[in-house]
This record gives structure tokens, sequence and C-alpha cells, in this order.
């Protein structure tokens, strides 16, 4: 059997582990907020017509900043539509993904289910359609805390101020597809604009350029640049976003999509501090990967197109997952909290039924898909320091990113406590993996779990809601401060030990 070798030091810190890498997206789109989030009528449904079941799935997720309300939507979004009398809340066309929306659920209620989630909200603000004054507008609706028009207003709709810190200045602009489409210095001088004025209500916002909508946009890079040039000085983040899919039955380089994560945060990195570095500045930008996941299908396709008819919350990406998905997700997360020196805020895209780790039925049940499993331990065991570790493994070829190392992993340290977590992106076969902790004082392994199947494709469904979960892991050994596990071919493994 093939071997690797893994070396775990407390001493080797990258930085603190951020709760914010433990977020999630909801949109409205497809599914997500209408019968996803929001039901009213279901049978769980709360005074404010929550589902309960979801709420408390979201919880189990441990979902940390949930991003909101899009994503394509909302470049075309007026904000003022959600708010108020619901019977006087105007039915809108939603270009962006062909659907009307009823705008039954809004801002505040978007503000009342983030603090019944336990959650922090991420704002998106229009910058397709609209400018300067709108966000302004809903910046003080959102967060002043009364005696203006706007706040007032909030509080004859019975909502309390929102208190929100994360702010994303639009979505996606580099993207033809999206409504008010712009070049990199018509977006980058629109955002600066905003930025500067929002930051007149309230200097410490921390506020989020948009990136590319991928690493594959022929603008990548550039855009980036032009972005930064205009906004270094009021921006905290720059965004980030990339979806992973197996289509074309190249599971080898799916199975190891971490590897190019890994380059696209490295890549903007040195593109903002390049940045940096033109205009003589100390500051670092932090990277919001707002957006990642495993996402099938042709996603160049943003709506079903003309001639369908406009319907309320039709299904939309309803991807099923399955184990390797799971595997590719969880190894995504190690890639995220291995760059946590510089990767701020992340989001899953999205929570709830549109490519999410919760599925739902309208009027029936919710249950986890098998991503969701990778993402609730790591959020549950990651705490205190990230810690780099030494790895020395076989090597998987890849079409896509030549020979990668089969075995790849992350660690956390915390008072006593280590987490480790580690991926066979391998289909081969297993590896035996020794990890040495000596320098860690191990003194017991209390948790050891593995997400696997004998079918790397098993998935689950309504029906068998519970088909894959994590499983105990019985295989791994702990001996003179050494552990021993064999991972078997694509799997995803979580331990936890303490130290003296
Ligand atoms: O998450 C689905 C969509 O993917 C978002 O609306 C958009 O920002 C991205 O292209």
């Amino acid at each position: 059997m093939p071997t690797a070798h893994l070396t775990i030091d407390p001493a080797f810190t990258i930085a603190p582990v951020n709760r914010r890498t433990f977020g999630t997206f909801v949109e409205h789109m497809g599914r997500c907020v209408y019968t996803g989030i929001y039901e009213p009528g279901h049978a769980t449904a709360d005074e404010d017509g929550f589902r309960k079941d979801v709420l408390e799935l979201t919880r189990e997720l441990g979902v940390s900043v949930v991003r909101y309300p899009g994503g394509n939507f909302v470049s075309g979004f007026r904000w003022e539509d959600s708010v108020g009398p619901r019977a006087e809340r105007p039915r809108r066309l939603d270009l962006a993904w062909h659907s009307v929306e009823t705008n039954e659920f809004g801002l505040d209620e978007f503000s009342r289910w983030c603090a019944k989630a336990g959650v922090e909200p991420m704002m998106a603000i229009n910058l397709g359609t609209r400018g300067v004054q709108e966000a302004l507008d809903l910046l003080e609706y959102a967060n002043h805390p009364g005696g203006t028009a706007l706040s007032d207003l909030r509080e004859q709709h019975g909502a309390a101020p929102y208190g929100i810190k994360l702010w994303c200045l639009g979505n996606e602009l580099d993207g033809p597809w999206q409504v008010g489409h712009k070049t990199p210095t018509e977006y980058g001088r629109l955002a600066a604009e905003t930025a500067r004025a929002m930051r007149m209500i309230d200097k410490d916002l921390e506020l989020v350029a948009c990136g590319s909508s991928s690493s594959r946009m022929p603008l990548f890079g550039t855009w980036e640049r032009d972005v930064l040039r205009e906004t270094y000085e009021f921006v905290e983040y720059i965004s980030c976003h990339a979806y992973y899919g197996n289509d074309d039955g190249d599971t080898a380089s799916f199975l190891a999509s971490a590897v190019n994560m890994d380059h696209f945060i490295d890549s903007v990195v040195a593109t903002a501090d390049h940045v940096g570095a033109e205009l003589k500045s100390s500051k670092k930008i932090g990277i919001s990967f707002d957006e990642w996941n495993v996402w099938y299908g042709d996603r160049s396709r943003r709506t079903d197109g003309p001639g369908e008819a406009w319907e309320v919350a039709p299904r939309r990406i309803e991807d099923e997952y399955n184990v390797t998905d799971a595997v590719v997700l969880g190894n995504l997360l190690i890639s995220l909290l291995r760059h946590s020196d510089r990767v701020g805020v992340a989001c899953l895209a999205q929570l709830a039924n549109v490519i999410a780790p919760i599925m739902t039925e309208p009027g029936g049940a919710a249950w986890r898909q098998p991503t969701f499993h990778p993402f609730a331990i790591t959020s549950r065991l990651a705490a205190g320091q990230v810690l780099r570790i030494e790895t020395d493994s076989p090597l998987v070829s890849t079409a896509k990113y030549g020979d990668v190392p089969a075995v790849d992993a992350v660690a956390t340290y915390d008072d006593g406590q280590i987490a480790l977590f580690a991926v066979n992106r391998s289909s081969e076969g297993p590896v035996e993996v020794t990890v040495d902790l000596t320098r860690a004082g191990v003194t017991s392994l209390d948790e050891a779990v593995i997400v696997h199947d004998d079918d790397p494709l098993a998935t689950n469904s309504a029906a068998h809601p519970d088909r894959v979960t994590a499983q105990p892991f019985e295989s791994a050994r702990l001996a003179d401060g050494k552990l021993t596990i064999t991972l078997p071919a694509i799997s995803w493994t979580a331990l936890s030990l303490s130290t003296n």
C-alpha cells in the first residue's frame, strides 16, 4: 500500500481559525428562499414563516455568516420593494434567473432569520442597475439607529437596526450575464465612490470589492488589478468565486479541485500585493471567497431563457451531491483553512436547495446532502490556530493539474486540542498515513470520523436521507506520539486529539 507521512507541530502556525470561513449564501434564486428557508404553512413554520427544520439544520451545519440577497439577483434588486407591508410589495421580473420575485421575503425577514439562525448577515448591494445613492439609502435603512427618514421607516416596519458590518459592493460585474455588466475601470470607480460614501456613514464597515467571477474569465488578473487600483484604500476584501464540476468524467482532476483553489487564492493575493506595492501601501487586502462549491451542468447558462414561463421560485440547479462531491468539498475547505492568513470570509453557495448542503421538499421533509457532513464537522472541530502540515505523499496524475499529492491535509491547534482534516484524492486505492505528533505531545485520540463509501456515487434523497453520513473511523491508531491511519480511496477524514 502506498504510504504518506505528515508532521504536525503546534509551532507551525499560519493564522487563527477565522469563524467567517464557515459562511454560506442565501440568494433569491430558485427555491433557496421560497420553500427553502421560508415556507409559511409548512408543518414546521414558525410565526415568521421560517422553516424550523431548515433553521435547525443551518445551526447543525455550523454556519457563521450568510451572504444575501445575491448573486446575480442583486444586480436588478430594488431593496425598497422588499420592505413594508407585504400586501403592498410589488412583484417584479427577476432577469437574472428568469423568474418572478414576489418580495414576500425581504430585508427585515432576512435580518430576523439571521438572528434566529445565530448567523452574521453579509449584505450585497446592487451596483448593476444602481449606484451610490441607493447604497447609502439601504445602509441608512439597515443600520442607522433612528431619527432619519429611512431609519424611522424601518422602525415603523417593526425592525431593529440590523447592525450589518460586511457589505459586498455588487456581484460578478465582470460577467456579461450580469445585469449592468461593467468594464474594470467603470466598476472600480463606482465601487470606490460607493465605498467612500458608505464610510461617511460608518467608517468601521468591512467592504468587499468584486473580483472576477471565476479564474477562467478572460480578464482574470487584469480585472483584480484594475479594480484594486481604484478601490484599494476603501475596501478590506476582494472577492473570489469558484465552482467545480465533474461533468466531463475527468474524476482525477475533479478530485484535485483544491489544487486549483490554492492556485486561485495565491494568484489573487499576489495581484493584490502587487497593487499594494504600486501604491506604496502597507495595508493588506483580504480574500472574501464568497461563492464556492461543486456545481454540475452548464455554468454559463444563467437562465432557462426566453420562451420559458416566468414562475415564482422555479426549481433551479438543484444538484444532487454524492460521496465524491463531499470529499472534494471537504478538500476545498482544507484549502480555505490553509489560507486563513488571507481568506477572511468564505461562503458556500448556497444554503438550501440551490447547489446546497440542505434540501427540502415543499410541504415535506428537509435532509442533508453528503456535502453537509464535511462542512459541519470542520466547522465544529476547527479552532484556535491553523497549522501548516509538512506532507510527504504519493502522487496522482491528473489531466488538468499534472501530478498532485494524493493526500492533502490541514490541522488546527487550540489549547490542548488538535483537529486534523485529511483527504485521499486517489481513486486507485488506500494510502497508509503516519502522522508524527511527537512535538504536539498528543495523549489521546478523542474522535475520528470518515466520509467514504464503497460506492463513490452514493447519495441522499428524501426517501433515503441518511444513506451517506459521516461514520466512525475505526482504523485510526495512536502509539508513541505517532498516529497511523489508512485512508481509503476517495475519502475525507477528521480527527480530534488531546495534547498534554
Ligand atoms: O450561486 C449561483 C450564482 O453563481 C450566483 O448568483 C452568481 O453570483 C454566480 O455566478
